[in-house]
């Protein structure tokens, strides 16, 4: 039978980075991508984490590699992509994963540094893998960019506004470097993640978790790491050409509701 498309949903023999990788919601992403055979890049600031992670993949028949790597720091950054190109020739897909959230009121003591280092992870930390990544996602055949935002950057939480405002610059940033790079066939999108059962969310109580997903999700619970990563692996594959510039709500519709 005569095949309709010659677009692929595979990633296999793909580079794939992905940061933020030791734990969630980029260690799900790292292991599917890896299952689905491409080589992954496995990146996070916590070393050992992450070196389990790609020791996981590795005895699973994966092909992993794991760099300790603080984003927010360029020049780290720099060498880490030398790195990785270095290793597998390459890179086709730069997850951008890696994240803190911290919950501070804007008239906290602590707020300019909260701040500061918020803004440097979960957004300024973007522009650099992004520009370190560019010459070489240039020489890929579907190159590919998904950054990890969140429900926080389309709507807002009192006592966030460090996290609300990284992830609304994060959406910015997507929708404007889509435009950007769209002439160069770089595709560049975002996820915004609604509740996640990880470890950023782990110290919200079982009673809490329960109560807000009923109230505010239509699915009525948390959503897994792996579930995210799947959309994740969908905007990464050679088939998803022709979108770019979107934020996809993966949060079992909690951004439906308008109060
Ligand atoms: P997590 O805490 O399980 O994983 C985040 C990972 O990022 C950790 O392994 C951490 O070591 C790493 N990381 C933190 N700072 C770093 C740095 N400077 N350099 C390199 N790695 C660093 O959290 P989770 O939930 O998997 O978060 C992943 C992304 O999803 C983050 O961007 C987060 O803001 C976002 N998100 C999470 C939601 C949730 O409900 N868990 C909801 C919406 C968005």
């Amino acid at each position: 039978m005569p095949r309709l498309s010659r677009l692929s949903r595979s990633v296999a023999g793909k580079v794939a980075l992905v940061t933020g990788a030791a734990s969630g919601m980029g260690r799900a992403t790292a292991i599917l991508f890896a299952d689905e055979g491409a080589a992954v890049a496995a990146v996070d600031v916590n070393r050992e984490p992450v070196e389990s992670v790609a020791a996981e993949i590795r005895a699973a028949g994966g092909n992993a590699r794991a760099w300790a790597c603080d984003v927010a720091d360029r020049a780290a950054v720099e060498q880490l992509i030398a790195e990785v190109v270095v290793q597998f020739g390459g890179i086709d897909i730069l997850i951008n994963n890696a994240g803190i959230a911290a919950a501070v009121p804007f008239e906290a003591d602590n707020y300019d540094e909260v701040w500061a280092r918020t803004l440097a992870v979960d957004l300024t930390a973007m522009t650099y893998t992004i520009r370190a990544a560019l010459p070489h996602l240039r020489r890929s055949e579907s190159p590919r960019i998904v950054n990890i935002a969140s429900t926080e950057g389309l709507g807002a939480t009192p006592g966030h506004s460090a996290y609300t405002a990284a992830k609304h610059g994060v959406v910015g940033l997507t929708r404007s470097l889509a435009l950007e790079f769209g002439k160069e066939g770089i595709t560049v999108n975002c996820i915004c993640p609604g509740p996640i059962r990880t470890a950023m969310t782990e110290a919200i109580p079982e009673e809490a978790k329960e109560r807000y997903a009923r109230q505010r999700t239509a699915l009525r619970r948390y959503g897994l790491p792996e579930e995210v990563a799947h959309l994740t692996l969908s905007l990464a594959m050679p088939a998803a050409s022709f979108v770019t510039g979107v934020a996809l709500p993966v949060d079992g519709g909690l951004t439906i509701r308008r109060a």
